[in-house]
């Protein structure tokens, strides 16, 4: 567990993360990209009902620079392209042509807003077209992107605390990075915990990443790993519902969650959003509205 108090704390195990990632250096070359208007319908538009009026036929022509496999299901896939400015936290929709479809679906940034290298980390879902399609791309293939970013799990919708949670599952651990990556959220939190829960240690991914914010951010970031479905003896064996419920995470955190201290971001799995919400709920914090501030605020990347 990468913490403060596992810093202080010598029983515990020293932090392991994973590897550095085997991405080539960086290519932030001139780019070729260009928008285009697609002739083709978007057929298939899943999980998210889009505000904001984006149109629909018209994709920017993005390049594909570089591909990682974390695992045999996970992957990053890094990508130029001339889109708008987005801020940290949003999503854009990404879309491949696939037997004569444009298929699109909606992926949240992880590079930092003002890198023009777009990521994308992914899982790869049984039958899913998008997500095989994808994983097939080579560099240099092109991968359609909407024209600016779109969303709000972003910090401006956040109220002022001191403490900010940042609770992914799997793949949702993208948008936190991206939104640690900038000044905003040193500005706005005295304390940030993040937690990244998966199902196995190997896919505990970007840990270079993960270790250089804390090492920028000594005493204000905290890493709370958990892996659920081995030992590792050093992430929590739990669900973040449950280490809720027995005070296992805040215990490692060494702060608790609070309704007048704290805001709580939950990003990924929809079952795990719906019942950490329960729990915080339980507790007597509020699902953060712009009407109705309150301490909960959610993303779900797809339907329960
Ligand atoms: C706002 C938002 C942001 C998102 N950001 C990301 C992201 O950064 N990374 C990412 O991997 N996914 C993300 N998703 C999910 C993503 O849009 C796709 O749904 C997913 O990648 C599967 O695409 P597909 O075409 O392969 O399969 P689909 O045909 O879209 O999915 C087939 C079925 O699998 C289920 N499903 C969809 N997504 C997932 C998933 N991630 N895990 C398990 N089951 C799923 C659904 O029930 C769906 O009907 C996000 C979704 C939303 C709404
Ligand atoms: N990760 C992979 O390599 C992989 C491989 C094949 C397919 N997939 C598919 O991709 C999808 C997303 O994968 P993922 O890796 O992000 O896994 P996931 O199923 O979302 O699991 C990530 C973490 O969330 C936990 N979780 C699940 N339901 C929860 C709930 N109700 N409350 C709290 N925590 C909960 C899991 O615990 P538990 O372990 O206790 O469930 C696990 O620790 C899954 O539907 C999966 O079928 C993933």
């Amino acid at each position: 567990m990468i913490s403060k108090q596992s810093k202080r704390n010598d029983a515990h195990e020293e932090p392991r993360l994973p590897g550095s990632p085997d991405w080539l250096p960086s290519q932030r070359r001139a780019d070729k990209t260009k928008v285009r208007a697609c002739s083709l319908p978007v057929v298939q538009e899943l999980g998210h009902n889009f505000r904001g009026g984006l149109c629909m036929s018209t994709w920017v022509e993005g390049t594909v620079v570089n591909l990682r496999q974390w695992t045999d299901e996970l992957y990053s896939i890094q990508v130029t392209a001339d889109i708008a400015p987005f801020t940290a936290g949003q999503f854009t929709r990404v879309a491949l042509e696939i037997d004569g479809e444009m298929v699109a679906r909606p992926y949240s940034f992880v590079n930092a807003p003002d890198n023009p290298v777009h990521e994308f980390y992914f899982v790869l879902v049984k039958n899913g077209p998008l997500t095989h399609a994808m994983r097939d791309l080579k560099r240099g293939d092109t991968l359609f992107l909407a024209p600016r970013g779109a969303g709000f799990f972003i910090l401006s919708e956040i109220p002022e605390a001191d403490n900010l949670w940042m609770l992914a599952t799997g793949t949702a651990l993208g948008p936190f990075l991206s939104i640690l990556s900038t000044a905003e959220a040193w500005q706005r939190h005295r304390n940030i915990v993040l937690v990244h829960a998966v199902r196995t240690a190997e896919e505990l991914t970007y840990g270079d990443e993960i270790r250089a914010l804390l090492e920028q951010h000594p005493g204000e970031l905290q890493f709370i790993p958990f892996v659920s479905r081995e030992d590792t003896g050093f992430a929590i064996r739990s669900r973040v519902p449950a280490a809720l419920e027995d005070g296992r995470l805040e215990q490692t955190a060494g702060i608790s969650i609070t309704a007048s201290d704290s805001q709580v971001m939950i990003c990924g799995n929809p079952a795990m959003v719906r019942d950490t919400m329960a729990v915080l709920e339980a507790r007597g914090l509020k699902k953060n509205r712009r009407r109705e501030p309150g301490q909960i605020t959610t993303e779900q990347y797809w339907k329960a």
